[in-house]
């Protein structure tokens, strides 16, 4: 298998099964090129498929009942399954980028399978099947926007991927408060693996700037649309991670202390 054949059977499969697709098969080949490719929405059977309806994400208190965890689980699965899609797009729309870069890619494709995979079959124990509620496509909007690599990293590892810290680790404390050390440990592996991937998008992105507090600049220039820095933090703030992820204090105090502007942008159209 070609690793274009392997991007493009994650993005335009429709089932779990090509989602999931092994990397073993692939045939590296330094060589191996293509045109730029992008899709408008990824492949995606009935039983996957994205859904406009809106579901709340449960409650604190509501995760003591088991229905209501395999719901949060679903959820998480559901952003799993999304990063592995963007990363097969972010392969087929950059083959430029180099082996040992691709090959980071698919190593953290490899690692959104396993986590899938994880809260799958630990929200089955909890009665509830992936594609039982409705999924939402939220991530994959930001796709459209992203032309370059550096804009991949900045969007992906270094905004969603960081704000996933702070909700792995809010939740993985909540699970284990719960005494449900099976879901804690599983959220801990989590963690731990996403702070890999935010330290690889810190990586590709530090090559480009002189200096660690360069980063945050060329990091925000790097974020398309209105997507802001806002959005790389969650519900607590994980110092530890980040700097696990080799982010220098500069740059975890420019995002904790960073603050939207997009509510008083919108109040100053509505007013127009
Ligand atoms: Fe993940
Ligand atoms: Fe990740």
């Amino acid at each position: 298998m070609t690793l274009y054949d392997y991007a493009n059977t994650i993005l335009m499969g429709e089932s779990l099964e090509d989602k999931l697709l092994s990397s073993v098969d692939i045939v590296w080949d330094e060589m191996e090129t293509w045109q730029p490719e992008r899709c408008d929405m990824p492949g995606r059977s009935s039983q996957i498929a994205f859904s406009e309806d809106q579901i709340k994400f449960p409650s604190k208190e509501a995760l003591r009942v088991d229905k209501e965890k395999g719901k949060a689980l679903h959820f998480f699965a559901n952003h799993e399954l999304l990063a592995i899609e963007m990363m097969a797009q972010a392969l087929l729309l950059f083959p430029e980028l180099l082996l040992s870069q691709k090959k980071l890619l698919v190593s953290t494709i490899e690692e959104e399978q396993k986590h899938f995979m994880l809260y799958s079959e630990r929200m089955g124990e909890f009665g509830v099947n992936f594609g039982d509620y409705p999924l939402n496509s939220f991530f994959w909007s930001f796709m459209s926007e992203i032309h370059s690599a550096d804009q991949f990293y900045s969007v992906v590892a270094l905004t969603f991927e960081q704000a996933n810290l702070d909700f792995a680790h809010f939740y993985k404390e909540l699970f284990k408060k719960l005494g449900d050390i099976k879901t804690y440990q599983i959220l801990e592996e989590v963690y731990q693996d996403e702070i890999k991937h935010v330290a690889r998008g810190r990586v590709e992105l530090q090559k480009k700037v002189n200096s660690a507090d360069e980063l945050w600049a060329y990091y925000c220039e790097n974020l398309p649309g209105k997507l802001t820095p806002a959005r790389a933090k969650g519900i607590h703030f994980d110092n530890f991670g980040r700097a696990k992820a080799g982010l220098n204090p500069h740059f975890i105090e420019n995002i904790k202390n960073y603050k939207n502007t997009f509510s008083v942008t919108n109040r100053k159209q509505w007013k127009k």
